[in-house]
This record gives C-alpha cells, structure tokens and sequence, in this order.
C-alpha cells in the first residue's frame, strides 16, 4: 500500500520506518528540512535504539522518503497524522495547532476513498470535529499509539494491541466490523495496513471515536496513577521508617497489581504522561466530568514533589547546597532516550543549583538536547570527569551504564563519597561496602525522623 506520514518526530519518524519495514510504500511528510534531510540520509534525527537500521534499509530500498511538500502525500491510500500536541503555554490544555496545520496542508491532496488515520494524542473529541472537516469521500480513523521512547520500534512492531475508532455507521453494526470490516471501510484500510501483525496474533479493537481517543489517555493516566501510588506509598516509608522498595515489591507478587509502573524514585517525565495527565484534566473540565479526573491533579504534585524531596535528599547528604558541587548522572527523562522533555533528572539538576549547589550534568546521549534546554547547567562527556572532586553523586536517570559504575574507582576522584539515588537502580549494599555514604529516596536508607527524638535525624537501614 502507498502510506503517508505527516509529523516525523518520536512517534511518526518511527512509524513512517516501521510502515516500510511492513511492506508498505511510504513518504513521511515534515515541515522541518534539516530533520527530512537527515532521514532521507537514512538517518535518525534523535537517539532511538533500532531506528537507524530501519531508517537505512527502507530509504537504500527506496521503500521510505521524506519530504516538506504535503503535495508529496497524493496519492496515499492512508494517510497517518503523527504530529506532536504538547501542552499549551500557561494551561493544561492539549495545544492541536500542529495537528490543524498538518490536516489543512494535506487536505487539497485528498481524494474520495482515502482514509486519514490520527495517530497523536488528542482531547476526546477531535476525531469527531476532525471528520467533519474532511472532504467528501475520505474517511477518518482514530489509531492511538501506544509505544514508549526508547522501545519504539520493537513497540511498533509488535504493539500488544490495536485500537480503530472509526466512523459511528461502521461500529453501529453489531459488531460485525470487528469480524470482517466492510470493504472501503477505515477499519479494513487499517487491517490492510496491519495485516502483518494482525497475522502475528495482535488483538484489535474496533470502536468509536471517543474510545479510541480515550484509550490512549486512560492507558498514560493509570501508568503515571501506578508510579505516583508507589511514589505516594515512598513519602510515607521516609516518614513512617519503612523501606518503599520493599513495600512495592511485596505488592508486585499479587497478580492483579502487577509490579510494573511501580518504582520508587524521582517519577515520571517526557513528552508524554505528565501533558498528557494535565490535558485530560482540561478536557474533562470541560465536559463537566472534571472530579471524576481530579485525582490526576494529585498524581502531578506527588510527582512534583519526588523533585523536591530529592533536593532534600541531597541537601541533607551534604549538610546543605549553597557552593556543594553536585554531579547528576543523566539528563534524558528515561535510559535509553535522548528526550529531555520534562525530564526529571534535569529538573533535579535545576533546582539543586537554584539553591545554590554547583552541579556538573552528563549523560550518555543527551547532553546536546539538555545543553539547549538549560544552557546554565554545566556538562561533561564523561561520568569522570563529571564527578572529579565532587562532594556528592546524584543518580538521576538509571542509564544502564551507570547501574555498572564500580563505586570503589570512584570514591578514589571524588572530594566526598556521598551517593543520592534518586532511581534506586543501584547497589547500595557494595557502594557503602565500598565507603559510600549512599542514600536513595523512599528506601530504607534514608534520612527520616525519629518520632522519639523529635527535630533529630537518623538514617535507618
Ligand atoms: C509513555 C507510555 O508508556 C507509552 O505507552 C505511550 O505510548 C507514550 O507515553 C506516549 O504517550 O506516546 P514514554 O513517555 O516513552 O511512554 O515513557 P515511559 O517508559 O512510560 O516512562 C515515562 C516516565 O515514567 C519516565 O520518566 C520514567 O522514568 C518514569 N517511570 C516509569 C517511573 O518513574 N517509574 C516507573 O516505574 C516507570
């Protein structure tokens, strides 16, 4: 099939690939020439791993190119909208400016038959308004996305499942566009699309519009729900004496909870669970269904507040931040990605050297992003070079690399073996055998109150 893709950023640079790599002819249309110039070399514009080998096998087999022209788009049967909808300036408010620019560039190459598949995140909604604006003849579809950074093209390629909201007149027929999707239908242009992975066993859903927007922002708020439960349940061990490493690990034994989602440390960040829990608030406000959302706003402070108690995790390590030097190792929002979009790990960093701390960023493949994102840092290429003379190691993004550090070779540059991790992906046992000071947040080893002795500190564990 001949596939468009217009937005080639995280999501669509990875699908317009993984398109070719299923057989399909594609062009990925984007309104950013330095970025097209670089896919149409074969090669990824951002760190992704997996994505390079795609890029290059489908551009040298002349399967895959890029484009800024949307005229390049005619002739597509299926057309998929990829753009990003980040989160409006001064308000939780999904911003859909780049999805309307997108749809009216591609709009004139539109012809009777075409299907237009969104793939964005979006306000429950959009579909509908979407499909109204769209020509004679040419049908929407709502295709969530479900793939994580850093796992995109296995994500991709093999989606736990497929989720359709098409049209009210192909859903309102008992079902029977689940069993076999009226010919010229949305759903039977994507099962086309899909065959492969529908041959591989992936369950699909056909449904309404409304579904299939919300089954993308249900699915993002109940993970970031999961991390802030775990995160929440951290709060009250550092209080209470407990060890939130071990209180979620017992839980992750009973089947219906699940460990997943549950790790205790600095939250979540990206281009994706925090807009996206702010936006869904919005939209529910309304819809006048905002209390049935309101525990969202309190999913984002407990999240918040992981920052803060992270600065005070380290604060209390050094005896105080004013003139400390810090090194924070990571900068992404999780291993594995060069995205700094609400990164934790860089906020961490911002606000310890708001209180005064001289703090040394790195990061295996993030430095050049998080440069541009907070220029009044500073950074260093290396792991050693960043903590050479230090007074305190901040783990902040749990890049496997780091998980590997030997804490012994350390301990030998740094001015004070002080170590604060914020992601508990580390040892601590072999850091402190090795002369560490070595805290995490919500674990055992953290600096609590002693309800006997109160406005005195103690470590427990
Ligand atoms: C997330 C969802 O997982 C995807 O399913 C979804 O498609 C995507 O958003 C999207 O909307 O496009 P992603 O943002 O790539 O994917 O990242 P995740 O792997 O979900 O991690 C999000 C954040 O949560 C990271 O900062 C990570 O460090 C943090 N996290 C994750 C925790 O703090 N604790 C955990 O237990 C798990």
């Amino acid at each position: 099939m001949k596939v468009s893709v217009h937005g080639c950023g995280y999501l669509g640079a990875v699908h317009a690939a993984a398109m070719a790599q299923l057989g399909h002819e594609v062009v990925g249309i984007d309104v950013d020439a330095a970025k097209v110039s670089v896919l149409n070399a074969g090669r990824a514009p951002f760190y992704e791993p997996g994505l390079p080998d795609l890029l290059a096998e489908g551009t040298t087999r002349g399967a895959l190119l890029f484009s800024t022209d949307a005229a390049d788009a005619a002739g597509a049967d299926v057309h998929f909208l990829c753009v990003g909808t980040p989160q409006s300036a001064g308000s939780g408010v999904a911003d859909l400016h780049h999805l309307d620019a997108a749809l009216a560039a591609l709009r004139p190459h539109l012809r009777p038959g075409d299907v237009v598949v969104g793939k964005s995140t979006v306000p429950v909604g959009t579909a509908a308004r979407l499909a109204a604006e769209l020509p004679d003849g040419v049908r929407l579809a709502w295709n969530p996305e479900f793939l994580r950074e850093g796992h995109a093209v296995d994500d991709t390629l093999h989606p736990d499942r497929l989720v359709y909201g098409v049209p009210r007149d192909e859903v309102a027929d008992g079902g029977e566009t689940a069993r076999s999707p009226e010919p010229g239908g949305a759903a039977a242009r994507l099962d086309a699309v899909y065959a492969r992975l529908l041959a591989d066993g992936v369950p699909r859903v056909v449904t309404d519009y409304a579904t299939a927007e919300l089954a993308k922002v249900a699915a993002n708020a109940f993970l970031a729900t999961k991390i802030s439960f775990a995160n929440a349940m951290a709060e009250v061990c550092e209080v209470a004496g407990g060890d939130a490493v071990a209180l979620v690990g017992t839980m992750s034994y009973d089947a219906r909870i699940g460990g997943d989602y549950l790790g205790v440390g600095l939250g979540f960040g990206g281009g994706c669970l925090p807009k996206d829990i702010r936006a869904f608030s919005a939209r529910a406000e309304e819809l006048g269904v905002g209390r049935a959302v309101a525990f969202l706003e309190e999913v984002d402070a407990i999240n918040d507040r992981c920052r803060d108690r992270a600065v005070e995790l380290v604060r209390s390590a050094c005896g105080g931040l004013a003139g400390r030097r810090v090194a924070v190792l990571g900068a992404a929002f999780k291993p594995d990605s060069d995205d700094v979009r609400s990164s934790p790990a860089l906020d961490l960093a911002r606000r310890l050297a708001g209180e005064g701390a001289d703090v040394v960023v790195t990061d295996p493949q993030a430095i050049a992003l998080a440069q541009a994102a907070a220029p009044e840092l500073r950074y260093a290429t290396e792991v050693a070079e960043a903590v050479a003379g230090v007074d305190a190691v901040v783990l902040a993004t749990e890049w496997p690399e780091y998980r590997d550090l030997d804490p012994a070779a350390l301990a030998a540059v740094v001015r004070s073996a002080r170590l604060v991790d914020t992601r508990n992906a580390l040892d601590l046992a072999a850091w402190r055998a090795a002369g560490w000071d070595a805290r995490s947040l919500g674990g055992a080893s953290v600096v609590t109150h002693d309800a006997s002795r109160p406005g005195e500190e103690m470590v427990t564990g």
